[in-house]
């Protein structure tokens, strides 16, 4: 038996971080959107556990992480462990989502393994023990789960579904290569020595999401780590303005980047922005909509 689990890339509409925490986490206020890119994790019975991940063209496969310290692995072990049983299966994981790319594209997978698993070994693990088991293996795990809109508290893990009346278009830009999550934390809190204990909350956003109109939605996106992610990485802020002078609404940097996603005010709107974009040299630009789903099984 075999089973193949769908999970989507995630956007921060809104990432207020604030100061570190005594256990070097930052408290969050974000709001989280899951969009039309995807990884698709499939699971087959076996007499012990493997991973196999195959890579979409436009991302390069020796950027994947792969060993036992995999988080699909971990994700099935800890399930494994609460319920008791011996962690088995072949995992193939499809990654359409850049790797190290502030997208979630780690945590997406994770929540897949969860739900694979739970299904295929006939768990039936109630929602709240799937959801505090994510936590434990990621601050976005959880979100991966629940998909759609969401406001995420605490260290990002405390998810809210919130009302959203779009279905707006994004163009995401990845970079070749990655940023490091910790990395760009950390001279969040080098540039940043003053940041308020209680992060910036996502009020205006929360807004813009409800009237459903884009313009409002462009004025609210709002980033902290886009600074210290720009301070890295000089280029994104170029980028940045290039896509908002190709016509998207506005450009913001992923999550902890470096990818960059531009809202958009229709399809056409995208399309023409991505053309532009891949004409200027971008060698990989996404189009995506969103929110969908979050991890959901396919097959
Ligand atoms: O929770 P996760 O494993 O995804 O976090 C990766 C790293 O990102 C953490 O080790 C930490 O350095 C940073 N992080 C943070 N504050 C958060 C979430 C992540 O400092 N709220």
């Amino acid at each position: 038996m075999s089973i193949t689990v769908r999970a989507a890339a995630k956007i921060n509409l809104h990432l207020g971080v604030g100061r570190a925490r005594d256990d070097g986490f930052h408290p969050l206020d974000t709001v989280y959107q899951a969009i039309g890119i995807h990884d698709d994790l499939s699971l087959a019975d076996a007499g012990d556990l493997t991973l196999t991940t195959l890579v979409a063209d436009h991302i390069d496969p020796a950027v994947v992480p792969d060993g036992s310290d995999n988080i699909v692995l971990r994700a099935a072990r800890l399930l494994a462990e609460r319920s008791g049983r011996k962690p088995t299966g072949a995992f193939e994981v499809r990654k359409d989502i850049p790797v190290a790319g502030g997208m979630a594209g780690g945590s997406a997978d994770a929540a897949a393994a969860l739900v694979a698993c739970d299904r295929l070994w006939g768990l039936g693990t109630p929602d709240d023990d799937l959801l505090a088991m994510a936590a434990e293996l990621g601050s976005d795990i959880p979100f991966s789960l629940v998909g759609g809109t969401a406001r995420g508290v605490g260290r990002g893990e405390l998810v809210t579904p919130v009302d959203d009346r779009g279905a707006w278009w994004w163009v995401a830009v990845p970079a070749p290569v990655g940023l490091s999550t910790p990395v760009v934390y950390r001279h969040f809190d080098t540039m940043r020595p003053d940041a308020p204990e209680v992060p910036a909350p996502a009020d205006a956003l929360l807004a813009a999401l409800a009237s459903g109109e884009p313009v409002r939605l462009a004025r609210a996106l709002h980033n902290d780590l886009q600074e210290p992610a720009i301070d890295l990485r000089p280029e994104l802020g170029e980028l940045i303005a290039l896509g908002e002078a190709e016509g998207a609404l506005r450009g913001i940097v992923s999550g902890s980047g470096p990818t960059v996603v531009f809202l958009c005010d229709s399809a056409e709107g995208a399309r023409e922005t991505a053309a532009s974009l891949a004409g200027a040299g971008h060698e990989v630009v996404l189009t995506a909509t969103g929110p969908v789903a979050g991890a959901h099984v396919v097959a």
